[in-house]
């Protein structure tokens, strides 16, 4: 039986959301919320559902099982935290919009409070929801990329000084981190999906003489320097529009082994397999000498629209919360976005420190995990 659902937050990614909910089986979507009214308006009737203009009053007049935060704020995400508390103290699961919060301490508390009331938590961490990412996650399982070496991730809209465009938003303006804690959520979350939990970081961080002309403080540029648990390196290479990547594409993300490499372009389009040079089982070994590999193997998915990304991850919710998945199982968990606020406010240490090499405190640990059971 599908999921009775509510969105709140009806402007642009709620809107985007849904549509993915009345479009999935596993949805039914039962009312919009906005403080906006104008908005709520606009949203439900063009779907056909009810208006609600405060969560509380929502929550008291319908029968939910999901309430979908799709709320902005400063930096994207002061305004994830209020709603998805009330949501939880109601007894519902969430699906929070990224970053799970601007704030750490808020994070924190929304990831606990989810775990004490045993409710689902999801966060939209859409950018690993999709078909070369699952592709990769095979080759991954089936031991052709061997032991993590590396992992190389580019990730930023492509850009210029032609482009550059000062902005007054009051969610970016005043806020030199607004990309980093918008944004990096989703690179560091791609990069933790593939290699693990992430030990160490280094940051640098910069803006280009254009942003710094118009006295824009964001510090749109970032470099940061990571190891991983599992002792693989990464590096993460972002910004916001400031330049134009070239190879890969505006999203790429490189991981390397000890039997094979994989690339994925363009975070939907493609996906490439480089097998490691193998002499013993290669046709002509003859051939494998120094700088020279097998043929790559290349898939493309068919789809280059990004915001296929959306439904593909909201599918999955819905289904990790039909199935009734363990709480600490579920894809994409507000424990995994907790993770990639942690490595976010990590890296903005180390850049305040002028790069110095910073530990991301530890994830709460796991329902499940013997250091918690006798
Ligand atoms: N996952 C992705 O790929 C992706 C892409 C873009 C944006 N986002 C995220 O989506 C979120 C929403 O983005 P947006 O651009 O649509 O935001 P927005 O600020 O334009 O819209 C948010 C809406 O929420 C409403 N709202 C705020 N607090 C509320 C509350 N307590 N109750 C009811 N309504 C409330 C506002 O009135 C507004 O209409 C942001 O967190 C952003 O980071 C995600």
């Amino acid at each position: 039986m599908a999921l009775n659902v509510a969105i709140v937050g009806a402007r642009g990614i709620g809107t985007t959301h849904a549509a993915a909910h009345m479009n999935d089986e596993l949805s039914n979507l039962v009312a919009i919320c906005d403080v906006r009214k104008d908005r709520a308006d606009a949203l439900a009737e063009k779907h056909g559902v009810k208006a609600y203009y405060s969560l509380a009053e929502l929550l008291a007049n319908e029968e939910l099982d999901v309430i979908d935060v799709c709320t902005g704020g400063n930096e994207n995400g002061s305004w994830h935290f209020e709603p998805t508390m009330e949501a939880l103290a109601a007894g519902k699961h969430v699906l929070v919009e990224k970053p799970i919060s601007n704030d750490l301490a808020e994070a924190r508390t929304m990831v606990a409070e989810a775990a004490a009331r045993d409710l689902y938590l999801g966060c939209n961490l859409n950018h690993y929801f999709t078909a070369p990412a699952d592709k990769a996650m095979e080759y991954m399982n089936d031991g052709k990329i061997g032991e993590i070496g590396y992992c190389l991730h580019r990730m930023g809209f492509p850009g210029g000084i032609a482009t550059y465009a000062p902005s007054d938003a009051p969610r970016s303006k005043e806020f030199p981190y607004f990309h980093v804690k918008a944004f990096l959520h989703h690179p560091f979350s791609v990069m933790r999906h593939f290699c693990g939990d992430v030990t160490h970081i280094q940051a640098f961080m910069e803006r280009p003489s254009f942003r710094r002309g118009a006295n824009d403080l964001m510090v749109s540029v970032n470099g940061i320097h990571m190891t991983f648990a599992n002792g693989a390196i990464g590096y993460l290479s972002s910004q916001r529009g400031d330049y134009t990547f070239g190879l890969g594409g505006w999203w790429s993300v490189e991981v390397g082994g000890t039997t094979g490499t994989f690339c994925i372009e363009n975070c939907v389009e493609k996906i490439t397999y480089w097998p490691a040079p193998d002499p013993k089982n290669a046709a002509q070994p003859e051939n494998l000498k120094l700088g020279q590999s097998p043929p790559p193997v290349v898939t493309e998915s068919g789809v280059t629209e990004f915001n296929t990304t959306f439904p593909n991850r909201i599918h999955a919710f819905l289904e990790d919360v039909t199935n009734g998945v363990p709480k600490e199982q579920i894809r994409a968990s507000g424990r995994d976005a907790l993770a990639a606020l942690e490595y976010t406010f990590a890296a903005i240490e180390s850049y305040e420190e002028g790069g110095v090499l910073v530990r991301p405190e530890p994830l709460p640990l796991l329902k499940g995990d013997p250091l918690t059971q006798d």
